[in-house]
């Protein structure tokens, strides 16, 4: 990716789904190469929603799905976190500097069938 490509993509995401304003201590993570604003305490799974993405998780089967249950049973909403797959965004409270992706899939990344 050129660099100019790639500044392009690092673009802020707007969160535009929050009940409440968010504290002014926030700071801020990656998903899928953005900038997002989030603050200690919540969950990874609230940033997502929060920044309208619904589709978080691609299964070993390639098929894309949301948050079902949203306290730890379903893993329907597994995400790549700091290089690790198959993070359960709602049981995973943010960090700063977080990294994430979403619709990672460890078996299509690593080639494997
Ligand atoms: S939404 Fe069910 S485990 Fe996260």
């Amino acid at each position: 990716m050129s660099n100019k490509l790639f500044e392009a993509s690092m673009k802020s995401l707007k969160r535009t789904k929050d009940i409440t304003p968010i504290p002014d201590r926030s700071f801020d993570i990656t998903i899928n190469q953005h900038q997002v604003k989030a603050t200690l305490g919540e969950t990874l799974l609230s940033v997502l929603l929060a920044t309208d993405h619904k589709r978080i998780m691609s299964n070993d089967h390639q098929r894309h799905s949301g948050a079902y249950c949203g306290m730890g049973v379903c893993h329907c909403c597994h995400v790549k976190v700091n290089e690790q797959f198959k993070q359960r965004a709602c049981q995973t409270l943010v960090q700063p500097n977080m990294v994430v992706e979403t619709l990672s899939n460890r078996f299509a990344e690593e080639g494997i069938k």
